[in-house]
């Protein structure tokens, strides 16, 4: 095999893309206030702001989307659905959610209580975002590696059993309505979790008492990371190490915008009958009917189908191996990214590129500009304008470890080339980084900040 990805499919439909001149992009950025987020799709040439939803859809996705079944009630697209459900996640009950923090919204709505905490390896900012807003708190227990961009530990996503053990004791479990865990771990590098790990996770939740759910939109890809790192299940196909894993949860929500290829979709899953009746009731009166929650019955489609092609090996293994050569191309230019490589993008170390930016000048942000004004490449900052809060006993802003800037690949969608000019863009603003100035809020709302806010240079 070459030493970079070859892409297991052809290339059928085409959708221009324009590269800005710098002059234009200056003129963007101003009035995007310096945030990204609010600049135009025209004004960017690679979109590297998320794996979520960007995706290339299949011609058997496309097929499937003309065979969608827009019955409000019973559709044909929910039973294809759930044949896939069943098959691969095996829980009792199901419910399709527009997209993946609808399910966060409901369960957290139905189960967290003020004062309650949530544990998982990390909790994405979404997840975070709906925890807090029923007055939870949302707890990270992570093994420390993951503080270590270049230790290569295969499996940085796990969490720390010890941690777990004693924040329960210390908590009580009556505090704690649920457990979760990240598959892969997004806010910590897009690292997976190993079976073992999962295993003992599962074991700890329910020596206690505690549900344990699994937050699994990167599912595929930690199955597929399992499969090639952790001693006895080489032999297995992804699928049955996905089944493992679901086996040992009382629940699971994915935001199917990921591992299932589509634009738009998510679910919650869960086995007990009563809690699914709660969550019915809750979906109906914010998303939809039970058998299409808030999606088209042709999304409904595509998923089912899009499930099954995210598992296919041959895909997985050009999927990992694109993020494993964008992260060796950085490498040659000086650009520290947290190794290993993860699964669905590569996180740059901004914190490590610019020492000279402390946390409250946000180097994560002072990084996601300067790519864009050099190569019109969006990323995305993990960072303290993401995760930066101020503690609740003593007023003081606690910041994050990593100052990061992610760089999410849609599925299906960048080609080698693609990547290379990443590579020499990011290359070029890394040779003049000591240049780079910070940046400080000019607006900032309170939760999920980071989507809205705007800056100002230093
Ligand atoms: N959980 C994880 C681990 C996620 O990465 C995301 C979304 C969600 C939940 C929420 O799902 O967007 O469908 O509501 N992550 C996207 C990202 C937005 O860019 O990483 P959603």
């Amino acid at each position: 095999m070459p030493n970079y990805p070859v892409e297991p499919f052809r290339i059928k439909t085409v959708e221009p893309i324009q590269l800005m001149d710098p002059a234009a992009r200056q003129v963007a950025m101003q009035r995007a206030g310096h945030n990204l987020f609010a600049l135009r799709a025209e004004e960017v040439f690679i979109d590297l702001l998320t794996d979520s939803g960007t995706g290339a859809m299949s011609q058997e996705q496309w097929a499937a989307i003309m065979r969608g079944d827009e019955s409000y009630a019973g559709a044909r697209s929910f039973f294809r659905l759930q044949e896939a459900m069943q098959q691969i996640f095996g829980f009792e009950h199901f419910v399709p959610t527009h997209q993946g923090r609808a399910a966060e919204n409901i369960l957290a709505a139905l189960l967290v209580k003020p004062g309650m905490s949530i544990p998982s390896n990390m909790h994405f900012d979404t997840t975070e975002g709906n925890i807090r807003a029923r007055g939870g708190h949302p707890v990270n227990l992570v093994i420390d590696e993951a503080f270590d961009p270049t230790n290569q530990h295969p499996f940085k996503g796990n969490m720390d059993i010890a941690k777990l053990r004693a924040f329960i004791q210390k908590t009580g479990a009556q505090n704690i309505p649920f457990g979760a865990i990240t598959i892969t771990n997004n806010a910590g590098g897009g690292q997976p979790v190993s079976l073992e790990n999962i295993h003992q996770v599962s074991a700890t939740y329910h020596e206690f008492g505690i549900p344990f759910y699994i937050d699994c939109c990167r599912y595929a890809e930690n199955s597929y990371f399992i499969k090639l790192r952790e001693p006895g299940y080489a032999q297995k196909s992804t699928l049955d190490i996905a089944r493992e894993i679901f086996s040992l949860a009382d629940g699971a929500w994915m935001s199917a915008k990921k591992d299932a290829l589509v634009n738009m979709g998510g679910f919650l899953a869960v086995r007990d009958h009563s809690l699914f009746q709660r969550i019915s009731n809750e979906l109906i009166l914010r998303e939809g009917f039970v058998t299409y929650g808030g999606l088209s019955g042709r999304d409904l489609d595509a998923m089912a189908v899009g499930l099954w092609e995210g598992l296919d090996e041959s895909y997985l293994a050009y999927r990992l191996g694109q993020t494993a050569y964008l992260a060796e191309g950085l490498h040659a230019v000086g650009v520290p990214t947290i190794e290993p490589a993860g699964g669905h993008a590569i996180y740059v170390d901004a914190g490590c590129l610019l020492p000279h930016i402390p946390h409250a000048e946000f180097p994560g942000q002072a990084l996601c500009a300067a790519l864009y004004l050099e190569g019109a490449v969006r990323g995305v900052e993990i960072g303290s304008v993401m995760f930066a809060a101020p503690d609740p006993k003593t007023g003081e802003m606690v910041y994050p470890r990593l100052e990061l800037v992610r760089l999410a690949i849609p599925r299906r969608v960048y080609t080698q080339s693609h990547l290379d000019y990443v590579i020499e863009s990011l290359g070029n603003v890394a040779k003049n980084a000591p240049a780079l100035r910070g940046y400080r809020f000019k607006y900032a709302p309170e939760l999920l900040r980071h989507f809205t806010c705007t800056f100002e240079p230093l």
